[in-house]
């Protein structure tokens, strides 16, 4: 069975095409980074403008890689939120084109579902129930997962998501666009212990970072005169720590509370090389079974989706031609 999944919430346009669920024969993605950089984030309009010229050389090069003609798909799984409602419309209108054309099934995709499938991309995916930690630019919530479809919410953050937090630090940094990127690499060179900042709702399984983007805000304002590179490294460290220390010290509890031993990462803050060290560390301590994707399959791409809808597919599950996106689209409630 091969999957075409096409997809396109954000800033990148994707495609690839996915055999039985597990293995990934191609895997194109085409960041619009360059085209946000100069704005500091996503412009949703130009999002999907560039979503429209890109998509159909993407699904052709996904094609290619994977040397097989569209004859060969037998469905199209295709994100349908959440996202820009803008830039979902335009890998919509050409999944449902192509599920046309061909006379093949076509199923909408949860983006935030893509993301936790993606651990079944991996050499040794984890057996139902786990806890996952969801951390992308949008998203920072701890699911109990019992089955496809079968989520639990146990925390997630009351305001800024944990890349959202990484991306407006480089903003105020004016360090460079993704900020995720850049400050897990000044990061490498710097002191996590340099400068204290807050550790938010030490209780309980919820999350906030906007406090902890206001301590660095005042930090660089009461400081007079430009950051020498050091001290750059030094507060991108100490910052990316206070992220990271909450992420495991609250997906560890959950893991604990619910008495599941198997935890999984996703999203593209689980790219985060800190993140990654410090979980795979304290999973072994704890004699927890810890899985994160490889960092490609963190980040937004297509294969995790081609994953659920294919499981959908397989399921009976057919969309129709009228299927809409959606902006906002809880997997579960909490
Ligand atoms: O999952 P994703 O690609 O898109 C959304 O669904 O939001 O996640 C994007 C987020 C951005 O906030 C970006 O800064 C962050 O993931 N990110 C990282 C790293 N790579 C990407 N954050 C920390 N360290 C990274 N290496
Ligand atoms: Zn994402």
């Amino acid at each position: 069975m091969h999957i075409l999944g096409i997809e396109s919430s954000c800033d990148e346009t994707a495609a690839a095409v996915v055999r039985d669920g597990r293995e990934v024969l191609s895997n194109v993605i085409a960041s619009q980074v360059d085209l946000h950089a100069r704005y500091g984030g996503v412009v949703p309009e130009l999002a999907s403008r560039h979503h429209i010229e890109a998509v159909a050389p993407v699904i052709l090069q996904a094609l290619d890689d994977a040397g097989v003609s569209l004859e060969k798909i037998d469905g199209i799984a295709v994100t349908r939120g959440p996202g820009l409602i803008g830039s979902l419309l335009v890998g919509l209108a050409a999944a449902k084109a192509l599920a046309f054309a061909r006379r093949i099934p076509f199923a909408g995709v949860n983006h935030l579902e893509g993301h936790i499938a993606s651990v079944f991309l991996t050499d040794t995916p984890p057996e139902f129930p786990f806890i996952a930690l969801v951390v992308s630019g949008g998203h920072t919530t701890i699911f109990l997962v019992e089955g496809f479809h079968r989520f639990r919410v146990l925390g997630q953050t009351r305001d800024d998501a944990a890349g959202e937090a990484f991306d407006k630090a480089a903003k105020i940094l004016d360090i460079g666009y993704p900020g995720g990127v850049v400050i897990d690499r000044l990061a490498k060179q710097g002191n996590t212990a340099a400068i204290a900042f807050p550790r938010a709702m030490r209780e309980g399984l919820d999350f906030s970072f906007s406090g902890l983007k206001t301590a660095l805000l005042m930090h660089v304002k009461r400081r007079a005169g430009a950051i020498a590179p050091e001290e750059m490294c030094d507060l991108a460290a100490s910052y990316q720590e206070a992220i990271v220390d909450v992420l495991v010290e609250k997906t560890f509890r959950a893991a604990e509370q619910i008495a599941v031993a198997r935890i999984v990462v996703c999203g593209g803050v689980a790219a985060n090389s800190r993140l990654r060290e410090r979980f795979r560390r304290k999973a072994e301590l704890a004699g927890v079974r810890f899985t994160v994707p490889p960092p490609v399959l963190c980040t937004d791409n297509a294969a995790m989706i081609a994953v659920v809808g294919g499981h959908c597919l397989a399921e009976g599950h057919r969309d129709c031609l009228d299927l809409n996106a959606v902006s906002r689209w809880p997997v579960a409630c909490p």
